[in-house]
């Protein structure tokens, strides 16, 4: 394949969300909310999902395209059955600069106590685990399962101890719900290495009633923690970077905001997303995929496949978060636990 594939807005082909499975052990009122999400829903089949060695080849095909960066979400990747089997397939290849992926998970850390040291063995190299609040009640009320935090957070030490460092510990902010957390979270991961980063709640998927009047813009929730500790913005990692990076002037290590409604960054998206099922969206907000499960069942050799996701992407002209408006709220669009964080 080409390395220079590019959609109709020249954006480059570069990282691959994969949904591993659209099951949950939470229902996070933001993302599935119980009254959608209860005991009748239909989650996929077994028979649906790609197996392990269909996500090998599909992930082949986009890294032949300059894929670099993969990252494993869901619904919540670890209740896959054996997801440490796919980390260890995927932590063997090796882009064409010969370079190990960027192999990543976004995990609820539910289940990290028992599986961190078992992914870091696969050769997982990092892992982002969602935490929304620090305060027990609050924590419990918005996984909506009465969840403890305690059990996340020794998720937390667990995956550091077991080396998947640095962490990122990514919270969506919902005014009125949990922004009274914004700054014991800065609290309690500053000095220790960890990463947090505060995400605008958005009005992904269609079950979670998103309205505007529920966003915290982040320039607020940076002037929050500027007022307790002192903040100053520092360079991106990478041009491109979903995150807007802030260090604390005393030393103790850096937050992040990531602000999709009050600054989209559309315009250099990289991202594609593979649904539990095999289906390629272009956008977070895509209103449907691209079936590649069809052909790979289909009998399609390593070629035909690699030329499909070239047809993709190169007619991708996607920028929802850019255009996101009254005319554009009553769109039709995809839960966010199908297709993947
Ligand atoms: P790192 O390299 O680990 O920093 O990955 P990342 O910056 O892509 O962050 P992560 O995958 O943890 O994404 C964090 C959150 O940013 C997601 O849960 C989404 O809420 C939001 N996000 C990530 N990618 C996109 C995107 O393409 N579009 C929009 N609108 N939001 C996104
Ligand atoms: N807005 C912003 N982020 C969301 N996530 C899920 N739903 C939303 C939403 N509506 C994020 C969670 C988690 C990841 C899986 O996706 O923070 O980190
Ligand atoms: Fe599960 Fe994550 Fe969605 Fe919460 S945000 S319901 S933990 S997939
Ligand atoms: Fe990319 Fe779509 Fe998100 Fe814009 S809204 S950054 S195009 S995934």
């Amino acid at each position: 394949a080409t390395g220079l594939l590019a959609d109709r807005r020249g954006r480059r082909l570069h990282d691959l969300r994969i949904s591993v499975t659209d099951r949950c052990n939470f229902r996070c009122t933001y993302c599935m909310p119980k009254s959608v999400f209860d005991r009748d829903y239909a989650f996929l089949p077994q028979s649906s999902l790609l197996t392990f060695e269909e996500i090998e080849r599909v992930v082949r095909a986009f890294v032949a395209h300059g894929v670099e960066k993969v990252r494993l979400t869901g619904g919540e990747p670890l209740l896959r059955k054996n997801v440490e089997r796919l980390v260890e397939r995927l932590a063997a290849m090796r882009t064409a600069a010969g370079e190990p992926l960027d192999l990543t998970l976004t995990t609820n850390g539910s289940l990290l106590g028992r599986k961190a040291r078992a992914l870091r063995e696969a050769g997982l190299r990092r892992v982002t685990v969602s935490l929304d609040a620090m305060d027990d009640t609050v924590f419990r009320q918005m996984n909506d399962v009465d969840f403890p935090v305690a059990d996340v957070l020794a998720g937390i030490e667990a995956a550091d101890a077991a080396g998947l460092r640095p962490l990122k510990i990514n919270m969506v902010v919902r005014k009125g719900v949990n922004d009274h957390e914004i700054v014991p979270m800065a609290r309690h991961f500053r000095g220790s290495g960890h990463i947090v980063r505060f995400i605008e709640f958005m009005d992904v998927g269609a079950s979670n009633g998103w309205q505007m009047d529920d966003v915290l813009p982040s320039a607020e929730v940076v002037r929050r923690i500027h007022e307790a500790f002192p903040l100053e913005q520092i360079d991106p990692n990478y041009p491109g970077e979903v995150a807007e990076r802030w260090r604390y002037a005393d030393g103790a290590g850096e937050i992040g905001v990531i602000s999709s409604v009050t600054q989209p960054f559309c315009g250099d998206c990289t991202r594609a997303r593979l649904s539990t099922e095999g289906r390629v969206y272009t956008c977070l907000f895509a209103d449907s995929g691209h079936d590649l499960r069809a052909l790979l069942r289909g009998g399609a050799d390593d070629r035909s496949l690699e030329a499909a996701i070239g047809t993709i992407w190169r007619a991708r002209d996607d920028r929802y978060s850019e255009i996101r408006s009254a005319a554009t709220a009553g769109l039709r669009k995809i839960e966010m636990s199908y297709i993947g964080g």
